[in-house]
């Protein structure tokens, strides 16, 4: 625990350039820093750090964030690893917050069940290798499967001695309470108060965290007993939690770092297995269906995952929704299926490593390409099931990013469900417009709502909340989607002055490098507006807006102070066409009226629109931040640890902090 007085001293040292410097090297442009993105591959720089927000943002990928948000991204550090490493940068010390008494007995607790983990595992791992049963049955099992000492040595396996309670007793005599044995689950107390050990007779794989401490195991039967278990596992405890944790993470984290990509297989045994065949970079589920926890988990190492499954057409299928969720959280999936009967481990055994390797090579396709596959041959024939499928394949083509690729894949799933491509076109737009409806449904900030004001002082979500989170929810599936954008007054007005005055000259003064002098430099309308809207992120939710701009601030980022806003009346989108032609004939309408009233003061028009601009920006983004504060609020009671919960505040006290100022300087333009 770090108090949050040196966390707020941490973050009021930093500077985010002198971090971000250490790691990448920038160049300086204007206020800000350029450099090529280091989260993604790239020739031209799109990556920008600005040391007066205290951010960076990549305009290629879309990574963005604080400094601590770079650490973490960057060096693969937790919360409180990156604000250590700050506080080591910045001289800051660090005292540990005074705990608790009860904070101090969970504490002691917790350690307990790390102690007693790491001591069965040696224990385990010890017989295997020194003692006659455990060499004669569980070392010469592994060895039948074909795994070598080397890998049976990093992946810690052992085998647990077929005794009812050999393993308790050796536990309670170097000193283990019976709480702690009780909680890992390593033995099991019975009522009548007689207790045995969990996984007598069985081969263990230990489950590592991804530092490398034992969390727990998961045992596999020799026998062929048909009653009991193949595999039995740890419970979750207070340090084990089977859907937050990837057997193998800790053996594959480098090697995914450093090919980029990520192999999930469903078995231990599977993993051990491409390890050995020289595929270090695999992880599985621990016998559960792949969770967000895990996801997350593997996107701090990659965004790229090749999902392999074993070649029975129900497994499949029931690993389809699995995979809508790799999507949901922005990684890019491929899958490859093995022949019927196999899975990597029996592949890899039966054919070797450098079959098992070029396998994958060959036969690695993209997802939604293989769902369509799979899911077209089995509703040849039948029309109804072949609508419900347009739909299923459509939402999952709706869950990628890129328009660009999300065309393609219309393109080539039109085809291998021999419909036309605008039946899909059509079904896209509508679950994209549904979406996109969802979406600002759910971020428009309401004052009155309940979730903004409750989770500053709680994280639990009350019932009544989730009942009426559940109630919005209905409503809107009932209504038909349409487009709402409370912005786009705001939005519109910013693109008419791009269009009527983006080229008129704005002197302003401002410190000279040194800092020591003033001095007055003029700006265009345009530089301005697409300088800050750019440097602060901002995107126009309204379509049109956002193309004007668009098209706009390439002139200006290329270097043209003057831009013909003919391009914008003669634009091939007749949307974009007819606001912009409205845009500049209302503009002319209130220049107009201004110098009708020739009685009252009219200020030069370079004052006014200054004002007018900074104005009109402010105001944008105060909107924005709200909807960014509010995002935070609701994603808060979904944060996975306390570590999540207190990074989600301090996001959420900058932007607090950002938009006072943002408020301050908006009340100066306005007076
Ligand atoms: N599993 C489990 N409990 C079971 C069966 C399976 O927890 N009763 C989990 C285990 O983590 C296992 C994975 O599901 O590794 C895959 O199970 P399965 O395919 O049946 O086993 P394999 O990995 O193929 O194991 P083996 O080759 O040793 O039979
Ligand atoms: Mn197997």
């Amino acid at each position: 625990m770090i108090a949050p007085e040196t966390i707020q001293r941490i973050m009021d040292a930093t500077r985010i350039e002198e971090v971000i410097g250490e790691f990448v090297s920038m160049k300086k442009r204007g206020t800000n820093y350029i450099a090529c993105c280091p989260f993604h591959d790239e020739k031209t720089p799109s990556f920008s750090v600005s040391p007066t927000k205290n951010l960076y943002k990549c305009f290629g990928c879309g990574e963005s964030g604080n400094a601590v948000g770079f650490l973490m991204k960057h060096e693969h550090y937790t919360y409180p690893e990156a604000l250590r490493w700050l506080a080591k940068k910045y001289h800051i010390e660090v005292e540990e917050e005074e705990m608790t008494a009860e904070q101090k007995e969970r504490q002691t607790e917790r350690d307990g069940l790390f102690h007693v983990s790491e001591f069965a595992q040696q224990y385990f791992a010890q017989l295997l290798y020194e003692d006659e049963m455990g060499k004669a049955i569980g070392l010469s099992y592994f060895h039948n499967r074909g795994l070598t000492d080397n890998v049976i040595k990093v992946f810690g396996l052992g085998y647990s001695l077929d005794e009812w309670d050999n393993f308790t007793k050796h536990a309670r005599s170097s000193g283990y309470s019976d709480n702690v044995l009780q909680k890992t689950g390593l033995t099991i107390f019975k009522d009548d108060g007689k207790s045995y050990d969990r996984f007598k007779g069985r081969v263990m794989f230990p489950i590592f965290s991804v530092s490398g401490r034992v969390l727990g195991f998961s045992g596999r039967i020799l026998s062929k007993e048909k009653q009991a278990a193949k595999y039995v596992n740890s419970p979750d405890s207070e340090i084990y939690n089977k859907s937050h944790i990837l057997y193998g993470l800790y053996q594959a984290k480098n090697s995914i770092a450093k090919q980029d990509k990520v192999y999930l297989v469903e078995g231990n045994i599977d993993v051990i297995s491409m390890y050995q065949s020289g595929v270090e970079n695999t992880v599985a589920s621990c016998g559960t269906s792949l969770t967000v926890e895990q996801i997350r988990l593997m996107r701090r190492y990659t965004k790229n995952v090749t999902v392999l499954y074993d070649g029975d057409k129900a497994g499949i299928k029931a690993a389809f929704r699995a995979v809508n969720m790799l999507f949901e959280e922005g990684l890019h999936v491929r899958v490859v299926l093995f022949p019927d009967g196999e899975d990597p481990d029996s592949y890899a055994q039966k054919y070797g490593s450098t079959r098992l390797q070029e396998y994958l090579k060959e036969n690695e396709t993209n997802f939604i390409l293989f769902k369509t596959k799979v899911l077209a041959d089995e509703v040849k024939g039948d029309p109804i099931r072949k609508a419900e499928v347009l739909g299923e394949i459509v939402r999952t083509i709706a869950l990628v990013p890129d328009l660009l690729e999300r065309t393609e894949y219309v393109k080539q799933c039109a085809s291998l469900l021999q419909m036309p491509e605008t039946t899909l076109q059509h079904e896209l737009a509508k679950v994209l417009n549904r979406k996109l409806y969802d979406k600002t449904q759910n971020h428009t900030p309401d004052p009155n709502d309940k979730d903004l004001k409750d989770t500053t002082n709680g994280d639990a979500e009350s019932e009544q909340q989730i009942q009426d989170k559940n109630d919005r929810t209905i409503e809107r599936e009932r209504v038909v989607p349409f487009e709402i954008n409370p912005d786009k007054p705001q939005e519109v007005h910013i693109v008419s002055l791009l269009l009527n005055y983006g080229d008129l000259l704005i002197p302003i003064e401002q410190k000279t490098e040194d800092g020591n002098a003033t001095e007055v430099v003029s700006y265009t309308v345009a530089q301005m507006i697409v300088g800050d809207i750019l440097s602060d992120n901002i995107t126009f939710q309204d379509r049109q807006c956002q193309i004007i701009f668009n098209e706009y601030a390439k002139c200006i980022s290329e270097g043209m102070t003057h831009v013909d806003t003919q391009i914008f009346v003669n634009h091939e989108d007749k949307q974009v066409r007819e606001m912009a032609i409205t845009l500049m004939m209302e503009g002319y309408q209130v220049s107009n009226k201004w110098q009708e009233d020739k009685h009252i003061y009219v200020p030069k028009p370079e004052d006014r629109i200054r004002n007018d601009v900074e104005e009109s920006i402010l105001t944008l983004k105060l909107k924005k931040l709200d909807k960014r504060i509010n995002d935070i609020d609701i994603q808060f009671p979904y944060a996975k640890d306390d570590d999540e919960k207190l990074m989600l505040m301090s996001q959420k006290m900058q932007l607090i902090k950002i938009k006072q100022q943002l408020g301050q300087s908006l009340n100066r333009v306005i007076s």
